[in-house]
């Protein structure tokens, strides 16, 4: 039994929990957030202990933490556990500025490979169904890959002003996606607009379009957007020589309607990623829980994270200074 403590109650916090509590080889053990209010609430849904202090955590005997506290937390926590001899995994991404994560990843040396990062979609059962065939040679040579990720509703402008901006924030799971797929990349043109006057004022695009090439001359399109009115839009295709995989979004059924209004209409889709990745969550759990009980390194780690970082800074820097940046 893996004995975990999770640091941040929040909105990812409790989807972790949640998980954590939900597996036979997992117990759910102390949960830790400087806010009372959040840890006691949390801790009591599931009957554990809390605490305010993250030292209380490097102290404790949990074999494992789960970090899902804001950005800014998550080097200075990653080091703090890893010290304190715990097993990680953190959530996206590694830290805002891409200095501060490469000195994570330094000061971690050999255990950057075991920390693992929250990239949750890689485990999602469709994306990786596709990501399977596509290894297989079920489409042939893979030339093109398409990403739609869009959010049902813009985030509070506080929380984007502290966000890093939508490239660091939200496209990362995208830009960790198209690693996944298309391995190292070499290029990037982002191209960012606004619909929304305070994200503006915040400094921040609340739609972004990015063009990236591989180094091996492939080319992906991610496109996002911080609001969608049918609801958190989720979507991949991947093109190749033989022909093409793609994944639509996800309903509660599969049942369609035909009216005098709509044909072949279908229900809402999931909305949001607490119902949308459940299943991605659960899986990147286990194969957390594996790599812990192997006393081996884990994927997508630290490293992953600062390779997602950099082409999130460098589509920072192609759509404010309008160019395109080679990495
Ligand atoms: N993988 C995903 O799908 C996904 C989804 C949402 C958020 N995230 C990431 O998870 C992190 C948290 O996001 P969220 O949406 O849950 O935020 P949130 O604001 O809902 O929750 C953050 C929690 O951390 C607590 N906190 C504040 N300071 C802390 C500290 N020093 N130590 C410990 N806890 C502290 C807050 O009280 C709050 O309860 C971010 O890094 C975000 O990028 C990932």
């Amino acid at each position: 039994m893996i004995r975990f403590a999770v640091i941040g109650a929040g909105r990812i916090g409790q989807v972790h929990a949640r998980a954590v509590a939900g597996h036979p080889d997992a117990e759910l053990a102390l949960i830790c957030d400087p806010f009372e209010e959040n840890a006691k609430k949390l801790a009591e849904a599931y009957g554990v202990a809390y605490t305010l202090d993250v030292n209380d955590v490097y102290a404790s005997d949990v074999d494992a933490v789960i970090i899902g506290s804001p950005t800014q937390m998550h080097v200075e926590q990653i080091l703090g556990s890893v010290k304190a001899g715990k097993r990680v995994l953190c959530e996206k991404p590694v830290a805002l500025d891409l200095d501060e994560a490469r000195r994570c990843q330094e000061e971690l040396g050999a255990e950057a490979e075991r920390v693992m990062m929250g990239f949750n979609r890689r485990f999602d059962p469709t994306f990786a169904d596709i990501h399977r065939r596509v290894a297989d040679g079920e489409i042939g040579d893979l030339q093109q890959f398409t990403l739609f990720s869009r959010d049902p509703a813009a985030p509070p402008a506080q929380y984007v002003a502290g966000s890093g901006g939508v490239f660091r924030d939200m496209t990362i799971h995208d830009f960790d996606m198209v690693r996944h797929f298309l391995g190292d990349i070499v290029e990037v043109s982002a191209f960012g607009t606004n619909t929304i006057d305070a994200i503006k004022e915040a400094g921040d695009f609340d739609q972004a379009v990015v063009m990236l090439r591989s180094a091996d001359g492939r080319v992906a399109t991610v496109v996002n957007s911080r609001t969608c009115v049918y609801g958190y839009d989720q979507r991949m295709e991947a093109f190749g020589s033989e022909g093409a995989l793609s994944a639509d979004n996800l309903t509660a059924t599969q049942v369609r309607k035909s009216t005098a209004k709509a044909t072949e209409a279908r229900p809402e889709i999931l909305d949001f990623f607490l119902d949308r990745y459940v299943d991605a969550y659960r899986i990147e759990l286990s194969a957390f829980i594996d790599a812990v009980k192997a006393d081996g390194p884990v994927v997508p780690n630290v490293i992953d994270g600062v390779k997602a970082l950099e082409i999130a800074e460098a589509a920072t820097v192609s759509a404010q200074e309008r160019r395109t940046v080679t990495l």
